[in-house]
């Protein structure tokens, strides 16, 4: 899908005059400022609703710009570019040191950054004219399902962006792999597209998961990526039976149902039963319950595997059930 270059000129105005702009990447729509204007910084906080302490991503063009961005030790500057020759530009961030030059809102007040190279050729091209780094979490509201579709962002902002591109459904469609490399033992802090056995075999060093630590990611915290209807997680064997349970006990108009397996009933959102497939399509799924008026989703996840085991292997279908128990953890307030 291609944007004119008019579109590209315009969210570079935007970006330049401290606006927001909702761009594509391959993972979902960010929400884009310029990551060195801290009143820019702050308007992205605001209009999503997120409290300040929770850092941005700065996305640049090119892997030669993280220098300007970051204050790395050799260590780290050898595992940057190591990761950055495997998986950039792509769907991986990485957590260094700050260097001056960032706002300290768009980290948080913090002493470290994530930085990433998006593979997406209307980001590039975005970040290229623009020529500096855009700070950017996913374009949706606080808590709520990140955005795979333009009309997702238009959806959760309307007019409260300055500029939307619309560049089609994103490819991923799960968040970026998050690895902090503070210390010499890397963390993932973050599950996505890049697995941590390939992290771990890029950098001949066993990457961590670093996620039973604190809620230091926004996406870390129980409740986030939740659409609006609550969210049960269950195996394909289980789903029969508590589909029976419901219709016995007259609820089933307020359920629907998400899974990588046919099911015959009203409100079912089938998705591809492979992991890279069934992220493509799960976010769009959420949020489309949502605007059918579900208030109970029954959700089954790719290979249906609850096993605790899966939850720390770090691939493409530990971010899928990683998202999933954070849609169904309890909300605040209820
Ligand atoms: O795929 C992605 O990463 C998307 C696209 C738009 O690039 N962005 C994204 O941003 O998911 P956001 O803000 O929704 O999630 C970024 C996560 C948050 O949980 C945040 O706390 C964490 O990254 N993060 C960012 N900077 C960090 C830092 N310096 N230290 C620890 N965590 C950080
Ligand atoms: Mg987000």
């Amino acid at each position: 899908m291609t944007v004119p270059h008019s579109t590209i000129e315009r969210a570079v105005e935007a970006l330049r005059g401290g606006g927001l702009v909702a761009f594509p990447t391959e993972t979902v729509y960010g929400l884009g400022a310029d990551a060195a204007n801290p009143d820019a910084v702050r308007r992205i906080f605001a209009v999503k609703g997120r409290p300040v302490g929770h850092p941005l991503i700065v996305h640049l063009a090119r892997s030669a710009q993280v220098h300007e961005w970051a204050c790395l030790d050799d260590g780290q500057a050898r595992m940057v570019d190591t990761l950055a020759g495997s998986f950039w530009p792509g769907p991986l961030t990485v957590v260094v040191p700050r260097s001056s030059r960032v706002a300290s809102e768009t980290v948080g007040g913090g002493e470290t950054i994530g930085l990433r190279v998006p593979d997406h050729p209307i980001a590039f091209e975005l970040l290229d004219r623009f020529g500096g780094g855009v700070a950017a979490p996913s374009a949706n509201r606080f808590g709520r399902v990140s955005p795979t579709t333009a009309d997702h962002v238009r959806h959760d902002f309307g007019q409260d962006v300055d500029v939307i591109i619309d560049g089609g459904p994103t490819e991923v469609g799960v968040e970026s792999t998050i690895i902090e490399l503070t210390s010499d033992r890397p963390l993932l802090l973050r599950p996505g597209g890049i697995s941590r056995t390939e992290l771990s075999a890029a950098l001949g060093v066993d990457v961590v998961d670093g996620r039973a630590g604190q809620a230091r990611a926004a996406g870390m915290l129980p409740s986030h990526y939740a659409p609006r209807a609550t969210v049960e997680v269950l195996g394909s064997a289980e789903l029969v039976a508590r589909l029976g349970e419901i219709d016995a006990n007259g609820q089933a108009s307020s359920i629907g149902v998400i899974a990588p397996v046919p099911v015959d009933r009203d409100r079912t959102w089938c998705l591809p039963a492979d992991p890279d497939g069934y992220a493509r399509g799960i976010y769009a799924s959420l949020r489309a319950a949502d605007e059918e008026g579900v208030e109970h989703l029954l959700v089954v996840p790719p290979d249906a595997d609850l096993d605790s085991d899966d939850l720390d292997s770090g691939d493409m279908g530990d971010a899928i059930l990683d998202r999933l128990a954070k849609a169904a953890a309890p909300r605040p307030g209820t």
